[in-house]
């Protein structure tokens, strides 16, 4: 019997931000499955080794060595926050492991890493996609931006969408920070509160986000809050309750799109009937375009597939076609 191809996924399975580690893991292991139905990847069955980063840098760090120097796995899939992506990322390079991360927006990913992936759009193409919607869709020319300084995902898409909504005519009147896993934003909100904005520019999780509308509603704030993909999370309704109606956020795919029924049926079927967020199609898609490259690949070292990633072109994912850039 041949042995088993070795796959590590690191991601938040605990923690504030939970649900992006399991439904990255559930749309993971369902492609897994898939191919391993159909044979596997070179006459091989592909294993995975998932490890929970509980949401923190240096645990990200730590969960990728043990996968690379113990697992002695073939590539590593993951993380959702690019904090940790970074973290992460930093020892596949290190040791010449691919890394393929499904949904980490930030620009500084995969810079000067040849073997660090994604599978997404990045942060300056959502900032102005956002900064575009809160102008022309929601007609909005003052806004504030309450961000998280803990996470480079946050300070990047503060920074991007900064730039995008100025050059766009708008204003920002108001710019305050936090620190994820805070419970108290009154003073940040009453800041804003009196610079009359008119549009909420929220760039963090979904923890904080439900926390944030919640209070912005106390204070008796009634502009539309707006956020981006960290804000996809089922638990972002069910905490915020009515303090989010009216408020939008960007992201990956929608469950609604045509070119994902099939797989939206199918995710339904093997999780008791759950709607997949954008990470379950995202973990999908960076598993299936991992077993893409390793069936081109001239052999599944890591030099050899990092080069097989690196040419994938048009690839179709359930999340849409999927090509690599220089970056
Ligand atoms: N893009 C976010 C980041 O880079 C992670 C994320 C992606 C969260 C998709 C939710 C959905 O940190």
């Amino acid at each position: 019997v041949e042995e088993t191809i070795k796959v590590g996924h690191y991601g938040s399975m605990t923690g504030s931000e939970a649900t992006f580690g399991q439904s990255t893991d559930r749309g993971i292991r369902m492609a897994i499955e898939e191919v391993n139905a159909k044979g596997g990847v070179k006459g091989r069955k592909i294993e995975l080794i998932t490890y929970d980063t509980k949401g923190d840098s240096s645990e990200a760090g730590k969960a990728v060595t043990r996968l690379i120097t113990s697992d002695k796995v073939t590539a590593v899939l993951g993380e959702v926050a690019s904090s940790l992506s970074i973290a992460g990322g930093a020892v596949c390079q290190q040791y010449g492991v691919p890394m393929i991360s499904p949904s980490s927006t930030n620009a500084r990913v995969t810079v000067g890493k040849d073997f660090v992936f994604r599978v997404c759009f990045t942060d300056d193409f959502q900032a102005f996609a956002l900064a575009k919607f809160a102008r022309e869709n929601l007609g909005k020319t003052k806004a504030a931006i309450l961000y998280d300084q803990k996470q480079a995902y946050s300070k990047g898409l503060r920074d991007e969408f900064t730039k995008a909504f100025k050059k766009m005519g708008g204003e920002i009147v108001d710019d305050q920070a936090y620190s994820g896993g805070d419970q108290d934003f009154s003073a940040q909100l009453s800041n804003i509160r009196s610079k009359n904005a008119e549009v909420l520019f929220v760039p963090g999780y979904y923890t904080d986000g439900a926390a944030i509308a919640i209070q912005a509603r106390k204070l008796g704030m009634k502009l539309p809050l707006l956020g981006g993909d960290g804000w996809d999370s089922e638990q972002l309704g069910k905490i915020a309750g009515d303090s989010i109606v009216g408020s939008f956020y960007s992201n990956h795919s929608a469950p609604d799109q045509p070119d994902m029924a099939d797989f939206v049926t199918k995710y339904k079927a093997q999780f008791a009937g759950a709607t997949p967020d954008a990470l379950g199609g995202l973990g999908y898609d960076a598993a299936m375009l991992l077993v893409d490259a390793m069936n081109r690949a001239k052999s599944l070292g890591g030099k050899d597939l990092r080069d097989a990633i690196a040419v994938t072109s048009g690839f179709p994912g359930v999340t849409g076609a999927i090509t690599m850039d220089k970056n």
